[in-house]
C-alpha cells in the first residue's frame, strides 16, 4: 500500500458529496495514491456507504469545534467553526506524507508531485498573502504535531476561528523561512481571482491544476440543467461559470448515479433539475450580497431583481 495519501474532510452530506466529486477528479487525473476521508456523525449512513465507492478509507472522528466561534460570527461564516476537525489529519501516522484538500476543491491535472514537498507547503491566501490558505496543504502526519496543535487551540484560540488561523499561528514562519514551501497558485486557484486579476488568469489560467470553490456559495448550491450541461441562473463571469460547470460535469458523470437512489434532504434532493427556484440557497446577509455584487453575481431573480431595485429608487427619489 502506498504510504502517501490525499486526505479530505466532511462533517455533513453536502460536503461529503463535494468530497465524492473531489475523489473522482483525483482518480480521473490518474493518481494511484490512497484516498482518505475523515467524517463525523453528521454524515448520514446512506452517504457513508456511497463514500466507500470513492475513498479507500473512511474514518469516523469526533467533531472538533472552534474555541472561538464569536470570531467566525464576525466573519459571517459560523459554519467554519467545525473546520478544526481537520486537525485529525495529523493523526494518520500510517502515512509518511499527505496532501490535505478541502472537499470544495476540484483537481483538473495530476498533482502527485506535491508529495515531493515538505511540511508545511501551501499556497498564499488571496485575502492576506502572508498567510497560507488551508484548503490545500502538504503535511507530515505526527501525533506530536497533533497534540501541539490542540494545545495551541486551547491556549491561544484561532485568530479566524477556523483551522486556517490556527495553522498559520502554528506554522508562523511559513511566509519567510523557506520559499520552497510556497506552492504555486495553480495548486489552489480561487474563483475570486478571475474577478480581481483577470489578465493574470488569462495569461496563466491554462496551467491551473486545482480549483478551490472558496466562499459561502458552493457549486452544490448552484442550480444545474443536466440536459443542457449548463448552470441555470449563474451570472458571474464566464471563467467562474466554466469552473462551476466543470464541477457539475464531474458530479453528473461520476457521482449522481451513485446518490440518486438515496432519500436526500434539502438542497441535495434537487441537485440536477431545471427549476432554479426549487434550489435552497444559503441565506445571504447584506455584506454577502455586496460582495456578490462586486463579483458580478447579482441575485437578479430575487433580492436584486430589477423590480426591487426600481422600488428602492422610487423610495429614495420620491420618498415613497
Ligand atoms: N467542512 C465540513 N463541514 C462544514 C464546513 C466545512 O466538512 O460544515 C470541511 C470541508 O472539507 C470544507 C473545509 O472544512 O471544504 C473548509 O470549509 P469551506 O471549504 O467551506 O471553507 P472555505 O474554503 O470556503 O473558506
Ligand atoms: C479558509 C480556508 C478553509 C478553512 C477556513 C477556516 O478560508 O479556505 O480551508 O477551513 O478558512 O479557517
Ligand atoms: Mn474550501
Amino acid at each position: 500500500m502506498s504510504s502517501e495519501a490525499f486526505v479530505t474532510l466532511a462533517t455533513n452530506d453536502n460536503y461529503a458529496i463535494g468530497a465524492m466529486v473531489l475523489a473522482s477528479s483525483l482518480r480521473q487525473v490518474g493518481t494511484q495514491k490512497h484516498l482518505f476521508i475523515l467524517i463525523t456523525n453528521g454524515v448520514s449512513d446512506n452517504i457513508r456507504e456511497v463514500l466507500a465507492k470513492f475513498f479507500d478509507t473512511i474514518q469516523l472522528v469526533d467533531l472538533l469545534h472552534s474555541p472561538d466561534p464569536k470570531i467566525l460570527q464576525a466573519l459571517k461564516r459560523p459554519e467554519l467553526a467545525v473546520t478544526l476537525t481537520k486537525l485529525h489529519c495529523w493523526k494518520l501516522t500510517q502515512f509518511t506524507k499527505c496532501v490535505f484538500m478541502d472537499s470544495d476543491t476540484l483537481v483538473i491535472k495530476n498533482i502527485d508531485e506535491l508529495f515531493e514537498r515538505d511540511e508545511l507547503s501551501a499556497v498564499p491566501d488571496v485575502g492576506w498573502p502572508d498567510c497560507f490558505n488551508s484548503g490545500v496543504f502538504v503535511y507530515q502526519p505526527s501525533d506530536v504535531t497533533f497534540n501541539q496543535l490542540i494545545e495551541m487551540a486551547a491556549r491561544d484560540g484561532s485568530f479566524d476561528g477556523g483551522d486556517q488561523g490556527l495553522l498559520n499561528q502554528y506554522f508562523s514562519d511559513w511566509s519567510t523561512k523557506d520559499i520552497g514551501r510556497h506552492l504555486s497558485f495553480i495548486y489552489n486557484m480561487t474563483l475570486a481571482s478571475t474577478y480581481s486579476y483577470l489578465p493574470a488568469y488569462k495569461r496563466f489560467g491554462q496551467n491551473v491544476k486545482v480549483i478551490h470553490f472558496l466562499g459561502a456559495l458552493k457549486p452544490w448550491y448552484c442550480s444545474y440543467n443536466a440536459s443542457m450541461g449548463k448552470l441555470n441562473t449563474f451570472i458571474g463571469n464566464d471563467q467562474a461559470r466554466d469552473f462551476i460547470e466543470k464541477w457539475w460535469q464531474m458530479m453528473v458523470a461520476n457521482v449522481h448515479s451513485a446518490i440518486e437512489q438515496l432519500n436526500l434532504v434539502g438542497s441535495m434532493s434537487n441537485m440536477v433539475i431545471d427549476n432554479p427556484a426549487a434550489i435552497q440557497q444559503p441565506s445571504s446577509s447584506n455584506e454577502d450580497r455586496y460582495q456578490a455584487w462586486q463579483q458580478g453575481q447579482m441575485d437578479y431573480l430575487g433580492a436584486d431583481s430589477f423590480e426591487n431595485i426600481q422600488k428602492r429608487l422610487d423610495q429614495s427619489i420620491h420618498g415613497q
